[in-house]
């Protein structure tokens, strides 16, 4: 039997890494799976419900009754499409603190490589390549300068209508890759094996290629 392909790729917010998911998963007939919009979900109902997060049985009870289910596009938590809820800015500023819980992390894990195993997969995240899945067959790492980070997506909100400034999306983009790279269980960094790319000054089509011309 052929091996399953998967790709890894990780890195700080605003580096291009679902665009650019989405794209090779497309070309290359693979599975594409955002862990960023699991933890978002998972955040977006604590919040909902009003739970504080040093309430952690509470929490637990939340992670072992929730429903994620996920296409290419969208995303639904206990059957309702929330793909638009989970990117508020309270959700923004809320994800990272929930992510740093370790049972919040084990169970997300669990779910991402059952929806992984037996499948050519592309998987986004912080920890895909160092912890969710280290015996990728590819593992890449994307980065962009702090200011090319916020202004892509300082433009992707004022598009959306979305009022901030781009000073506001800086310093939130900037708090949360702190907490990831900071946090004791499985943080945000480049695994030793994978392939970085610097995307600052680079369009999506020449990341794209060069992805495509590693996976050759
Ligand atoms: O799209 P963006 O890069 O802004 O964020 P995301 O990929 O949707 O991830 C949102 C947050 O979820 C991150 O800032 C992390 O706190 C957390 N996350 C994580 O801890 N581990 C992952 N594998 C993916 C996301
Ligand atoms: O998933 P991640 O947070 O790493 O980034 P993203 O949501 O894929 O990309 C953030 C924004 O940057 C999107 O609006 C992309 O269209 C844009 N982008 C870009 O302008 N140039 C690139 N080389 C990559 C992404």
């Amino acid at each position: 039997m052929m091996k399953n392909i998967s790709i890894a790729l990780d890195g700080p917010a605003g580096a291009g890494k679902s665009t650019i998911a989405k794209i090779i998963a497309n070309i290359k007939n693979l599975t594409y799976i955002d862990t960023g919009a699991m933890y978002r979900a998972i955040a977006f109902k604590i919040l909902e419900r009003g739970i504080h997060i040093e309430e952690e049985k509470k929490i637990q009870e939340i992670l072992s009754r929730c429903k994620i289910d996920m296409d290419e596009n969208d995303i639904f938590l206990d059957g309702k499409n929330i793909t638009e809820d989970i990117r508020s800015p309270k959700v923004n500023n809320f994800v990272s603190h929930i992510a740093k819980i370790p049972h919040v992390r084990m169970k997300m894990v669990e779910l991402q490589r059952n929806i992984a195993s037996n499948k050519h997969v592309i998987m986004d995240g912080r920890d895909i390549g160092t912890y969710v899945m280290p015996n990728a067959t590819y593992k890449f790492y994307l980065t962009a300068s702090i200011e090319e980070r916020a202004t892509r997506r300082f433009t992707e909100l004022k598009e959306k209508g979305i009022e901030i400034t781009q000073k506001e999306v800086k310093d939130e983009i900037g708090n949360r890759d702190k907490i990831d790279m900071e946090r004791e269980f499985a943080p945000l960094r480049k695994a030793e094996d994978a392939i970085e790319i610097d995307t600052t000054g680079k369009s999506i089509q020449k990341v794209v290629d060069e992805i495509l011309y590693y996976l050759k």
